[in-house]
């Protein structure tokens, strides 16, 4: 049995509990879209998003992006209670860090999952309902600006993030016939439960003396970028990597 169509076009954002996540899905919502917001364990902060996105407006789907079946299951889920997907913003991700010689095979196997294969799950799972939304569809990755500079004690996010940008490019040559558009935003620093470590103190300083504009983004710096991407506004864009990183990597 089909399900009539929503009429409002419905986004899934992964790793929407917290940080840009929160700030995307909150951005999408007042952009008018029904949003399907993603996470994995933090119910509080799932439960926070929710109420801030309002329940007329969004659904909370709990699954681990990196679990094939998993994805594929919270996209079926969405086309029979919505009947359409029209964007896709594969967010969620994590961070192990180390020095190669430290990094242990099993974080390198998580991190690539939970942060580049998950992208390719999502993007395959949903592609039969994208392929029905036709120019109101879009995928959009976050990567970083880590993944087009590289990082010391950062291989695996690095490389993981890297190679969001070739799915980028690929997926939207191959999904540009039927208007589909592809692209990615990288971020540089910006305030989250990620980069707690990173923002306090002296190493707040340093960092902000490397970026042109004098300070670190807030989750809603990217959040407007997401929005723009997901847009009719941007229907002549894709295969493109909007950087959102205050100058940190210009050219
Ligand atoms: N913050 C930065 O400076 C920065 C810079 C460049 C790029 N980025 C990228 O921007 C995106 C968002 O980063 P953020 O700083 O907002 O991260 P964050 O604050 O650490 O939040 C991570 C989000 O991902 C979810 N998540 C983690 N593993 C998951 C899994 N296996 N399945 C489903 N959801 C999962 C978390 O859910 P729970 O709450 O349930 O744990 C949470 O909602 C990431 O792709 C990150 O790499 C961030």
């Amino acid at each position: 049995m089909s399900t009539t169509p929503s009429p409002r076009r419905v986004a899934l954002v992964t790793g929407a509990s917290r940080g840009i996540g929160r700030a995307i899905a909150k951005a999408l919502v007042r952009d008018g879209l029904f949003v399907v917001a993603n996470y994995v364990a933090n119910e509080a902060a799932a439960q926070q998003t929710l109420a801030e996105l309002g329940e007329a407006n969004a659904a909370l789907a709990k699954f681990d992006v990196a679990d094939e079946a998993a994805v594929d299951a919270a996209v079926k889920a969405i086309g029979e209670q919505h009947g359409r997907l029209d964007v896709v913003v594969n967010n969620a991700a994590v961070a192990v860090d180390g020095l190669l010689l430290r990094v242990k095979t099993a974080d390198w196997h998580k991190v690539l999952e939970t942060n580049l294969s998950s992208a390719f799950y999502l993007s395959r799972a949903a592609s039969r309902l994208l392929l029905k939304a036709k120019e109101s569809g879009r995928i959009i990755n976050l990567t970083s600006v880590v993944g087009e500079m590289g990082n010391a004690g950062q291989v695996s996010y690095v490389a993981a993030k890297a190679g969001l940008i070739g799915l980028t490019r690929t997926l939207a040559r191959e999904l540009a016939s039927r208007g589909i558009t592809v692209n990615a935003v990288s971020p540089g620093f910006i305030e989250t439960d990620m980069t707690q470590q990173h923002v306090q103190g002296e190493a707040r300083q340093k960092l902000v003396a490397q970026i042109p504009l004098g300070r670190i983004g807030a989750p809603e710096d990217v959040a407007e970028a997401v929005s723009f991407l997901a847009s009719p506004r941007a229907s002549y864009i894709t295969g493109q990597v909007l950087r959102v990183n205050g100058g940190l990597l210009i050219g």
